[in-house]
């Protein structure tokens, strides 16, 4: 069985991961998004509720789990047994980090392949900082954002 991992903050979900997570359910029999709880950095949305949306969001891939880790990617990786490793590559601007990220994860872990993917043009500009930017400034973000999100954005800014 082929399982990937999918890492990120999600703060919060857009239509852009979801076009990720889309195409990695079809390349692999198993996909993990797996949020981050990063305990140096406070996020947007509390993690609990991150989940729940994800978890809402995702509920029609039926090989799409949701989890949440901490510490080391690569450590989780391991856990989980997973082969591959999913990021979305939007413009040139995503490039540097991820290529360091990348190379420095198969550093620390040489079984562990980074495989990027590229979103559908019409979601090449969307970025979880520019949503929630936007939707503190009272812009409707329901374009960007799945309707689970979209619908607590819109009362958490209220
Ligand atoms: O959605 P993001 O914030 O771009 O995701 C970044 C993430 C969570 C994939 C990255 O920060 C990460 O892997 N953090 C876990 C700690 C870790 O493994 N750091 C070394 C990365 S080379």
């Amino acid at each position: 069985m082929t399982i990937a991992i999918y890492p990120g903050s999600f703060d919060p979900l857009t239509n852009g991961h979801l076009d990720i997570l889309e195409r990695a359910s079809k390349l692999f029999d198993r996909v993990i998004i797996a949020v981050l709880i990063n305990s140096s950095k406070q996020p947007f949305l509390p993690i609990d509720d991150k989940i729940q949306l994800i978890t809402l969001s995702v509920s029609r891939f039926k090989n799409v789990e949701v989890d949440s880790f901490t510490g080391l990617t690569v450590e989780y990786a391991k856990i989980k047994k997973a082969s591959a490793l999913i990021r979305g590559l939007r413009a040139i601007s995503d490039f540097e980090y991820e290529m360091q990220m990348a190379q420095m994860n198969k550093s620390l872990y040489h079984e562990l392949e980074t495989i990027f993917l590229t979103p559908k043009p019409e979601f090449n500009f969307i970025s979880s900082s520019l949503v929630k930017e936007i939707a503190r400034l009272g812009a409707d973000i329901s374009e960007y954002v799945p309707e689970a999100v979209n619908d607590y954005l819109l009362k958490m800014v209220k």
